[in-house]
Formats: C-alpha cells, sequence, structure tokens
C-alpha cells in the first residue's frame, strides 16, 4: 500500500473496509478512502490505535446506515485512541492536539483507519500516561462490562455473578469490576480458559463442555456473552427477583421471577474516566491478545492467526 496520497483534490488514507457481507473477514481488504471530514459536533481523530470486535462484521449497522441505505465500502472498526486533528461546526469540549479515545460511531466509517470522525461526546480525554494501544483495548470491553453489570444488572456487594465467557474481552472486564464491586464471580468459558478467568479473578470457573451448569447453585446476575443453549440454561439459575444480561442479542430465555435485558453498549464519558483510571491505579487490567499494524492487520483479523483476547491494531508508530 502505497503512503497517502492527495487523488483528485482530496485528502486519502488508508483504511480497512468491507464491501461484502457474505465475505465476512476474509473479505477485509487494506484500501484508499477519502480522509472524513468533521460534522457538527464532531472531532476528526488521528487514530493511534484501533480495537476490533470481529463479530462487528455481522451488525447491521456495518453495512446500513440509519435510514437503511446500503453505505459499503464501510471503514470497519469502533475503538479508538488518538488525537485531536480537527473540530467540527459547534463542537466543545474537546481541542485540537488532545490525546482521546471512546467508541466510534456504529453506522459511520470506522476505525481501522488513520482518521475517524467522531461525534465528541462519544469520546473521553486519555491521560498521557496511559498508552494508545492500552487504550484502544478499553471502550467496548470496559463499558459493556460497566453497563451490563451497574447499570443493566444493578449488581450489589455480596450479589453472584455467572460471568460466561470469563477469559474474553468483556468477560475479563466483568469479572474484575464485579469483584471490586463486591460481587462473587463464577467465571465460565472452555476448559483451557480456566485459569485466565481465575487469574482475572473469578472465585470458581465452569467449564462449558463438561461441568454441569446445575452444580453452579443460584445466582442473583447472569452475565451472558455466549447466548444460545448456555443463556436458556442460566435463566433457570435465578433466584427470584434476578437479572439476566445479554449482550449477545435478544435475550432467548428469561428467568421465572426476574428480568432479562439486552443491550447496545453506548459510549459514556463518565464511564470512559471511570475505566481508565482503574487501568492507571492497577485496579483493572487489559486482556489484549493481537496487536498487529495497520498494513498487516487483515492477516491478522483472521480467525486462525487472532490470539485470544482484544485485538488492538497500530495505526501509528
Ligand atoms: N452488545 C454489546 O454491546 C456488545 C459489546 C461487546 C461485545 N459483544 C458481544 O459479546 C460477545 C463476546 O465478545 P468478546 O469481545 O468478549 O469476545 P471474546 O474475546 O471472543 O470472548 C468470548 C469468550 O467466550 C468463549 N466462548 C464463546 N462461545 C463459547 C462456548 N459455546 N462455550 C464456551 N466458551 C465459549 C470464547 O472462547 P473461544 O475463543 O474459544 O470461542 C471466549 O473466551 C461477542 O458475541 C460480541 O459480539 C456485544
Amino acid at each position: 500500500m502505497p503512503a497517502t496520497t492527495k487523488l483528485e483534490g482530496t485528502e486519502v488514507m488508508k483504511a480497512i473496509v468491507v464491501t461484502d457481507e457474505a465475505a465476512g473477514l476474509a473479505g477485509m481488504t487494506l484500501a484508499q478512502r477519502p480522509e472524513p471530514a468533521a460534522a457538527i459536533n464532531d472531532v476528526v481523530v488521528a487514530v493511534h490505535a484501533s480495537g476490533f470486535v470481529p463479530t462487528e462484521l455481522e451488525w447491521p449497522s456495518t453495512w446500513v446506515d440509519r435510514a437503511g441505505r446500503d453505505r459499503t465500502p464501510s471503514v470497519a472498526g469502533h475503538e479508538l485512541a488518538g488525537v485531536v486533528s480537527s473540530l467540527g461546526y459547534g463542537t466543545t469540549g474537546l481541542s485540537v492536539g488532545q490525546r482521546v479515545f471512546g467508541i466510534a460511531d456504529w453506522h459511520r466509517d470506522g476505525t481501522l483507519a488513520e482518521y475517524v470522525a467522531v461525534e465528541a461526546r462519544n469520546l473521553a480525554p486519555l491521560p498521557g500516561d496511559v498508552e494508545f494501544t492500552v487504550a484502544a483495548s478499553l471502550p467496548i470491553s470496559g463499558l459493556t462490562a460497566w453497563q451490563g453489570l451497574f447499570d443493566h444488572g444493578h449488581l450489589r456487594a455480596g450479589q453472584r455473578v455467572l460471568a460466561h465467557g470469563a477469559a474474553g474481552a468483556v468477560g475479563t472486564m466483568v469479572t474484575q469490576l464485579a469483584r471490586e464491586f463486591g460481587g462473587y464471580v463464577i467465571g465460565t468459558g472452555r476448559a483451557a480458559d480456566r485459569q485466565k478467568a481465575l487469574d482475572f479473578g473469578a472465585q470458581e470457573f465452569v467449564d462449558l463442555d463438561s461441568d454441569a451448569l446445575t452444580d453452579v447453585g443460584e445466582v442473583d446476575l447472569v452475565f451472558d456473552a455466549i447466548g444460545g443453549d448456555v443463556q436458556q440454561r442460566s435463566a433457570r439459575l435465578i433466584r427470584p427477583g434476578g437479572r439476566l444480561v445479554s449482550v449477545v442479542g435478544p435475550v432467548e430465555a428469561r428467568p421465572a421471577d426476574g428480568v432479562a435485558v439486552d443491550f447496545v453498549v453506548e459510549s459514556d464519558r463518565a464511564q470512559l474516566q471511570e475505566i481508565v483510571q482503574r487501568v492507571r491505579d492497577g485496579r483493572l487490567r487489559t486482556n489484549i491478545g493481537t496487536v498487529a499494524h495497520l498494513d498487516e492487520a487483515v492477516a491478522a483479523l483472521d480467525p486462525a492467526e487472532r490470539r485470544k483476547g482484544k485485538t488492538v491494531v497500530q495505526v501509528r508508530p
């Protein structure tokens, strides 16, 4: 890929784009796209690092805009850490040159690119002592865990939390935050995930392939990052008044005497600041698996190549 050039009077940049929904991850390509312009209340950010959630290629917002119109070729990626390079009309609260991190809008071109335009309210200032690679790993997994546990799960100290996918990007955040706020965490996953889940703070671990989920006993909160049959079996474990929180689509199973919620994470400046402060003072550890440069990212995003944990793409050295 040649260095960024000028094409037909427009600045162009390197970006990873998708055009073919049926092709999935195999359809990702490194391409040249026009640099984005800042709309009202936007900032344009020079991206230093971008987080990637592979399932985003299954989300409708990757393919269509809010009006349902085809928006391909779409730039992939939604998490970012970088430096503000310009402000849109009327934008307040952030300034050019400021380090920021957060979540880019679902329906617009994303963060696997040299520049991205984002509504300023979806970003938080990034303290100077937090590396861009670390910061880019936090927004989706950290905010999903925070909102699932506290906003939707109503976690209180002393409650028992069943955290599915506890060794994953979201699950390790769920486990650490639930422990900090006084929850008792039973993590789940595959046999190979046991040690990692325990290292991140789970007090028990259930291997979903060979342990009996019913042995867990009653729980107050199920945080479901797996879904399907696992969700069905978990709903029966929820105490009266308890909650099932799903981040994998509409809930398919409801507790007999409790609440079931599914949600999509929203960016939240105050919560981003809570999360990054915990990383700075050691209360939260990141779970970064693969780190690749934008030029090599297409190969690194292949499921066969990707290591477990959060995938982060470095855009600038
Ligand atoms: N609603 C939202 O706002 C939101 C936000 C973030 C993420 N999500 C969703 O949440 C899910 C998890 O995301 P993530 O980034 O944490 O992914 P991840 O890092 O891949 O973590 C998922 C974990 O669950 C394990 N797992 C999956 N299926 C399993 C099964 N049937 N039995 C045992 N273990 C299983 C995975 O193991 P393997 O790697 O071995 O499969 C992995 O350890 C994804 O579906 C993602 O789309 C939703």
